[in-house]
């Protein structure tokens, strides 16, 4: 697509795009809107550098793409109940998105996009990698694409939240973690359905949805027997191929599609803060 209000260059990496010509402080206009979603289906990662964002104005901005929803395991901000913040302190050990994974895809309706916003990001390192997972699966061999085609994997935010989940035992070593990622403890050992490779409803094509953060098994086989075909498939699509690592700068917001690539926030700057606000929209049922 030609774009007439806004201009897309895809010099970033192997996926994402920079978008230049919008202000997303302002409401936008119908025809920007549209842009925007095509560019984001497209590109399926978008950066808007020089943004200067209030958390309403983020939200509002989001909300232009569907419904918001809530992060089930943080405190938002205040009087904000859909942006959450993400703050590494400087003598912080553990950040949070650090590993690969795509937004809570243990929900039962996982988020379409998520859009982050920096707030203040360290001189150097903090930086996010996106991983093309519908690249990723387009090179798979057809054999085992047929293979996949309708396996469904079990989905749970206890692999990370549960009680005996990542962040139980990062808290033993670390308590800097703080309570900001806990409770909600029944939810946290919640499991759902969700294909191993989803297809778009947009553009129809399909990726690869499972990830080791949440997928905790393939239904119908054990944990033991599913992780290594889990742990090929994160293998596969991290790959430095299809993977953009995205430096920061204050005013950046980004918009990726959690149905489409994966993303790791890096944890490489200690001593230095780090803060993020960030909004979830909700997505469909994965198919
Ligand atoms: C996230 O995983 O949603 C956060 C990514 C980041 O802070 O770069």
């Amino acid at each position: 697509m030609s774009y007439q209000h806004i201009q897309v260059d895809t010099a970033v990496g192997p996926v994402g795009a920079i978008v230049r010509g919008a202000d997303l402080s302002k409401p936008l206009d119908d025809a920007v809107r549209e842009e925007i979603r095509d560019a984001w289906h497209t590109h399926h990662v978008l950066f808007f550098r020089n943004q200067s964002l209030a958390p309403a104005d983020q939200a509002a901005f989001a909300a232009h793409f569907g419904d918001l929803d809530v992060y089930p395991f943080m405190k938002a901000v205040d009087q904000h109940p859909n942006v959450i913040p993400i703050i590494k302190e400087p003598d912080a050990k553990v950040n949070f998105g650090g590993g690969w994974h795509t937004d809570t895809s243990y929900l039962e309706r996982p988020p379409a996009a998520t859009v982050l916003y920096a707030v203040e990001v360290p001189d150097e390192g903090g930086d996010t990698l996106f991983a093309d997972a519908t690249a990723a699966y387009e090179d798979l061999s057809p054999g085992l694409r047929r293979m996949l085609d309708g396996v469904v994997g079990i989905y749970s935010p206890k692999i990370v939240h549960g009680k005996d989940g990542a962040y139980a035992k990062l808290k033993a070593s670390s308590p800097d973690l703080g309570p900001a990622y806990g409770g909600n403890e029944a939810f946290a050992e919640s499991e759902v359905e969700h294909p191993l490779i989803r297809t778009h409803p947009a553009t129809g094509k399909k990726s690869i949805y499972c990830g080791r953060a949440h997928t905790h098994r393939i239904k119908d086989m054990t944990r033991e027997e599913s992780m290594p075909i889990i742990t090929f498939l994160n293998e596969h699509l991290t790959q430095e191929k299809y993977v953009t690592r995205f430096k920061w700068e204050p005013g950046t917001l980004a918009m990726w599609d959690n149905r489409s690539v994966f993303h790791y926030a890096m944890n490489d700057y200690d001593g230095k803060r780090r803060h993020m606000h960030r909004v979830i929209v909700q997505g469909e049922l994965p198919i």
